[in-house]
Protein backbone atom coordinates (compact mmCIF):
# COMPACT_ATOMS: atom_id res chain seq x y z
CA UNK A 1 0.00 0.00 0.00
CA UNK A 2 1.47 3.27 -0.79
CA UNK A 3 0.35 5.64 1.89
CA UNK A 4 -1.79 8.71 1.25
CA UNK A 5 0.89 11.22 2.91
CA UNK A 6 3.86 10.34 0.74
CA UNK A 7 6.33 11.92 3.73
CA UNK A 8 4.62 8.86 6.22
CA UNK A 9 7.07 5.65 5.57
CA UNK A 10 5.24 2.85 5.51
CA UNK A 11 7.88 1.11 7.81
CA UNK A 12 8.12 3.15 11.05
CA UNK A 13 12.17 2.78 11.42
CA UNK A 14 12.65 4.46 8.13
CA UNK A 15 10.59 7.47 9.56
CA UNK A 16 13.78 9.35 10.00
CA UNK A 17 15.33 8.60 7.37
CA UNK A 18 12.36 9.84 4.94
CA UNK A 19 12.83 13.18 7.59
CA UNK A 20 16.41 13.41 6.54
CA UNK A 21 15.64 13.31 3.05
CA UNK A 22 12.45 15.49 2.75
CA UNK A 23 14.60 17.98 4.86
CA UNK A 24 17.42 17.64 1.72
CA UNK A 25 15.27 17.82 -0.87
CA UNK A 26 15.07 21.12 -3.05
CA UNK A 27 12.58 20.08 -5.77
CA UNK A 28 8.83 20.81 -5.94
CA UNK A 29 7.49 17.66 -4.00
CA UNK A 30 4.61 17.24 -6.26
CA UNK A 31 7.32 16.75 -9.10
CA UNK A 32 8.43 13.64 -11.20
CA UNK A 33 11.50 13.11 -8.52
CA UNK A 34 10.13 13.65 -5.64
CA UNK A 35 8.39 11.69 -2.55
CA UNK A 36 4.95 10.33 -4.37
CA UNK A 37 8.06 8.65 -6.61
CA UNK A 38 10.23 7.12 -3.56
CA UNK A 39 6.77 5.82 -2.11
CA UNK A 40 6.40 3.96 -5.32
CA UNK A 41 9.67 2.78 -5.91
CA UNK A 42 9.33 1.64 -1.60
CA UNK A 43 6.73 -0.05 -2.94
CA UNK A 44 8.32 -1.78 -5.95
CA UNK A 45 11.05 -2.72 -4.54
CA UNK A 46 9.25 -4.36 -1.40
CA UNK A 47 7.38 -6.54 -3.88
CA UNK A 48 10.39 -7.49 -5.86
CA UNK A 49 12.27 -8.62 -2.81
CA UNK A 50 9.07 -10.38 -1.52
CA UNK A 51 9.38 -12.40 -4.94
CA UNK A 52 12.72 -12.62 -5.27
CA UNK A 53 12.90 -13.83 -1.16
CA UNK A 54 15.95 -10.99 -0.99
CA UNK A 55 16.41 -8.60 2.15
CA UNK A 56 13.65 -5.35 1.34
CA UNK A 57 15.29 -3.23 3.69
CA UNK A 58 18.72 -2.03 1.56
CA UNK A 59 16.00 -1.46 -1.54
CA UNK A 60 13.76 0.60 0.85
CA UNK A 61 16.49 2.56 2.21
CA UNK A 62 17.70 3.20 -1.59
CA UNK A 63 13.80 4.35 -2.00
CA UNK A 64 13.75 7.47 0.49
CA UNK A 65 17.24 8.35 -0.33
CA UNK A 66 18.00 7.87 -4.12
CA UNK A 67 16.72 11.06 -5.83
CA UNK A 68 16.53 13.42 -2.56
CA UNK A 69 19.82 15.24 -3.85
CA UNK A 70 18.37 15.86 -7.18
CA UNK A 71 19.13 19.75 -8.42
CA UNK A 72 16.81 19.41 -11.28
CA UNK A 73 14.03 17.00 -12.34
CA UNK A 74 16.25 16.18 -15.71
CA UNK A 75 18.94 14.01 -16.27
CA UNK A 76 20.68 15.69 -13.76
CA UNK A 77 24.19 13.31 -14.05
CA UNK A 78 25.71 14.27 -10.46
CA UNK A 79 22.57 13.20 -8.46
CA UNK A 80 23.60 9.40 -8.23
CA UNK A 81 27.03 10.65 -6.78
CA UNK A 82 25.51 13.02 -4.42
CA UNK A 83 22.60 10.91 -2.93
CA UNK A 84 25.54 8.51 -2.12
CA UNK A 85 27.56 11.34 -0.46
CA UNK A 86 24.40 12.13 1.28
CA UNK A 87 23.98 8.10 2.78
CA UNK A 88 27.83 8.40 4.31
CA UNK A 89 26.65 11.59 6.01
CA UNK A 90 24.07 10.24 7.41
CA UNK A 91 25.77 7.47 8.41
CA UNK A 92 28.29 9.63 9.83
CA UNK A 93 25.48 11.29 11.87
CA UNK A 94 23.80 8.18 13.27
CA UNK A 95 20.48 6.63 14.10
CA UNK A 96 19.14 7.42 10.80
CA UNK A 97 20.14 4.48 8.31
CA UNK A 98 19.10 1.52 9.72
CA UNK A 99 21.86 -0.59 8.24
CA UNK A 100 24.92 -2.66 8.91
CA UNK A 101 28.09 -2.31 7.20
CA UNK A 102 27.73 -4.35 4.04
CA UNK A 103 24.02 -3.20 3.94
CA UNK A 104 25.47 0.40 4.31
CA UNK A 105 27.70 -0.48 1.36
CA UNK A 106 25.01 -1.50 -0.88
CA UNK A 107 22.53 1.42 -0.55
CA UNK A 108 25.76 3.65 -1.38
CA UNK A 109 26.35 1.12 -4.47
CA UNK A 110 23.21 1.54 -5.50
CA UNK A 111 22.55 5.47 -5.59
CA UNK A 112 25.53 5.84 -6.88
CA UNK A 113 25.09 4.15 -9.96
CA UNK A 114 21.15 4.03 -10.32
CA UNK A 115 21.09 6.16 -13.51
CA UNK A 116 24.02 4.40 -15.56
CA UNK A 117 24.46 0.96 -16.95
CA UNK A 118 26.57 -0.86 -14.77
CA UNK A 119 25.47 -3.98 -13.74
CA UNK A 120 25.20 -5.99 -10.32
CA UNK A 121 24.89 -9.77 -9.03
CA UNK A 122 24.26 -8.13 -6.23
CA UNK A 123 20.36 -9.26 -4.83
CA UNK A 124 19.67 -6.03 -2.90
CA UNK A 125 21.18 -3.73 -5.39
CA UNK A 126 19.30 -5.01 -8.72
CA UNK A 127 16.46 -4.60 -6.34
CA UNK A 128 16.60 -1.16 -5.45
CA UNK A 129 17.70 -0.64 -9.76
CA UNK A 130 14.53 -2.49 -10.83
CA UNK A 131 12.15 -0.41 -8.36
CA UNK A 132 13.18 2.91 -9.48
CA UNK A 133 12.96 1.74 -13.39
CA UNK A 134 9.56 0.13 -13.05
CA UNK A 135 8.46 3.74 -12.36
CA UNK A 136 9.27 5.05 -15.84
CA UNK A 137 5.76 5.92 -17.23
CA UNK A 138 5.48 8.75 -15.15
CA UNK A 139 8.30 10.26 -17.49
CA UNK A 140 6.61 8.70 -20.49
CA UNK A 141 8.39 5.63 -20.56
CA UNK A 142 7.02 1.99 -20.64
CA UNK A 143 10.28 0.10 -18.91
CA UNK A 144 11.64 -2.37 -20.68
CA UNK A 145 11.97 -5.56 -19.73
CA UNK A 146 15.59 -5.97 -21.19
CA UNK A 147 16.84 -3.08 -18.89
CA UNK A 148 15.54 -4.96 -15.76
CA UNK A 149 17.91 -7.49 -13.52
CA UNK A 150 14.89 -9.68 -11.77
CA UNK A 151 12.79 -12.15 -13.09
CA UNK A 152 9.89 -10.50 -11.05
CA UNK A 153 10.56 -7.24 -12.60
CA UNK A 154 10.82 -8.45 -16.10
CA UNK A 155 7.55 -10.18 -16.02
CA UNK A 156 4.89 -8.48 -18.15
CA UNK A 157 2.18 -8.28 -14.98
CA UNK A 158 4.89 -6.59 -13.14
CA UNK A 159 5.26 -3.83 -15.29
CA UNK A 160 2.06 -3.66 -16.24
CA UNK A 161 1.13 -3.13 -12.70
CA UNK A 162 3.71 -0.49 -11.97
CA UNK A 163 2.82 1.46 -15.48
CA UNK A 164 -1.01 1.67 -13.42
CA UNK A 165 0.18 3.47 -10.35
CA UNK A 166 2.30 5.57 -12.10
CA UNK A 167 -0.14 6.51 -14.42
CA UNK A 168 -2.49 6.91 -11.91
CA UNK A 169 -0.54 9.49 -9.91
CA UNK A 170 0.05 11.34 -13.71
CA UNK A 171 -3.87 11.09 -14.27
CA UNK A 172 -3.84 12.89 -10.40
CA UNK A 173 -1.36 15.06 -10.97
CA UNK A 174 -2.56 16.55 -13.99
CA UNK A 175 -6.73 17.17 -12.40
CA UNK A 176 -4.78 19.29 -9.80
CA UNK A 177 -2.93 21.32 -12.34
FE1 LIG B 1 14.11 7.53 -8.99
Amino acid sequence: MIPDDSWCSPDPALQPLLDASRERFVLDPEGYHGPTHWQRVYLNASLICEAEGTDPLVARCFAFLHDACREDEGRDSGHGARAAHFAVELREQGGVLPLDELGFERVVQACRHHSGRLVTLDPEVMACWDADRLDLLRVGYVPDPARMHTAFAQRAETIRAACDRAEAWVRGSSDLG
